[in-house]
């Protein structure tokens, strides 16, 4: 292509009039670090600098772009948007600078593309350097998933705390975890994936996530918060932070989306109501699985607290925890309350609570993966765990911290038919007889919780 690349000569006098020199070089230089392709534009449209990323991809030489007008990159139809779009990033209307416009990009050979462009007002002054991002959403649809580590790619992002999803940059959904369905009330991800992210944004908001969106660097994530729309039709508000991913030679291949319920949304109440009067009842039938359930929630929301996670996880926490074994109301006194070893048949019955819990749960759409962490809590890391044997990360972090508090308090509290045998003998059992069946770093974290901390069930 026979480009000049040293910064020197792809930049030239910006009519600015009132930007000091200093101000322009160091945003200049500032461009040139990114891995995004960049123009700076000056107010009146003139392209005065580019950075290394925009010359690879419209394969322009110094002398045949410096001082031309923007419009040259782009189609003829997108002259007028694109003018507008910089009159008003150079108007100095900096709440409404950033401007995000699809358009048709037009390299040098004549060849174009689809391309989303980003015009950001530098706020060095009025009238001052406008920055000009061209995105390239082709190239974003290349999924990661696509990589030798898939498995181990989806295994990462289904342990993450939230709802993960991967979007082109025309926000066409890629990839999206199991909490995604959670979060959005869909009954598998089928429902989700190569689906429109906007099709689950309440239509008031989707304006605003485009722009957020558009304003999202590998550098800088932006955060916004949006009514999303579940599948049932009801909305929740979230709030979502957007980053771009880049692939291994720096060039953005896409946008990952972290979204979590917002604190505050009125959904909340509704629900922990739910919880509160599901539990009433367990009470009214059996005050000890009641108990348990109670101060087994206490813990984990300890543990999950001290871990860091995001109060959206702990939320679940507090769910799944509050309903994990309701399915034993179901199961006969004269077996939950045996003193002595189980039989192989009465073991049989014990463990159908989950499949009984599933099934009284199942007709509420929790927005956390409450069905996973009860359907998984009698798991174990090292796969000796029921009902379906799984392992290590297959274990959503819910149940992983469920496990370790459902035993620590039925080893430690007292039931009718046995003495408790006390906290120091329930935290050696999940972090050193059967430290291989549990998350070591829950279980130190629950051992720290009792010695360090002083937590005591209430
Ligand atoms: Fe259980």
């Amino acid at each position: 292509m026979g480009l000049d690349t040293a910064q020197a000569g792809r930049t030239v006098q910006a009519e600015t009039q009132e930007v000091p020199d200093s101000a322009f070089d160091h945003l200049t230089s500032l461009v040139d670090t990114l891995d995004e392709p960049i123009f700076c534009l000056d107010w009146r449209g003139r392209i005065v600098h580019y950075n290394d990323p925009a010359a690879r991809l419209f394969g322009y030489a110094p002398s045949e772009i410096l001082g031309k007008n923007v419009n040259t990159l782009v189609a003829q139809a997108d002259h007028e948007p694109l003018g507008r779009a910089v009159d008003k990033s150079g108007s100095g209307a900096r709440e409404d600078a950033k401007k995000n416009l699809a358009a048709r990009a037009i390299r040098k050979d004549g060849t174009s593309f689809a391309a989303q462009i980003v015009l950001t007002a530098s706020g060095l002054d009025e009238k001052a350097v406008i920055s000009l991002l061209v995105r390239v959403p082709d190239a974003a649809q290349q999924k990661p998933a696509e990589t030798r580590n898939a498995t181990a790619y989806r295994r990462m992002i289904e342990s993450l705390p939230g709802a993960v999803l991967l979007l082109n940059f025309e926000l066409g959904i890629v990839f999206s975890n199991e909490r995604t369905a959670a979060l959005l009330g869909c009954d598998s991800l089928d429902q989700i994936n190569g689906r429109k992210f906007l099709d689950f944004v309440s239509p008031s908001d989707r304006p605003r996530v485009i722009e957020d969106t558009g304003g999202a660097s590998a550098s800088e994530p932006v955060n916004g918060r949006y009514a999303i729309v579940r599948k049932d039709g009801s909305e929740l508000q979230a709030e979502m932070t957007t980053t771009v991913v880049l692939d291994g030679a720096g060039s953005p291949r896409g946008l990952l989306a972290f979204v979590r319920i917002a604190p505050d949304d009125k959904l909340k109440p509704a629900l922990m109501g739910t919880i509160g009067s599901i539990s009433s009842i367990v009470k009214l039938k059996d005050p000890y699985v009641a108990d348990h359930q109670e101060r087994v929630t206490q813990l984990a929301c300890a543990i999950a607290k001290e871990m860091g996670l995001p109060q959206e996880t702990i939320d679940g926490i507090y769910v799944a925890g509050n309903l994990h074994d309701v399915g034993k109301l179901m199961i006969p006194g004269h077996i939950l309350c045996k003193p002595g070893k189980l039989t192989q048949e009465e073991f049989t019955v014990v463990k159908n609570h989950i499949r009984i819990g599933l099934d009284v749960i199942q007709a509420v759409e929790f927005p956390w993966p409450v069905a996973q962490a009860i359907a998984q809590h009698h798991e174990r890391i090292d796969g000796s765990g029921y009902p379906d044997g799984i392992e290590g990360n297959s274990m959503i972090i819910e149940a992983r911290i469920l496990a370790i508090a459902d035993v620590v308090e039925a080893m430690s509290s007292h039931r009718p038919y046995r003495s408790g045998l006390g906290i120091e003998v329930a935290l050696d059992e999940v972090t050193r007889v059967s430290a291989d069946k549990f998350d070591p770093e829950l279980a130190q974290c629950c051992a720290n919780l009792f010695n360090k901390e002083k937590f005591f069930f209430s």
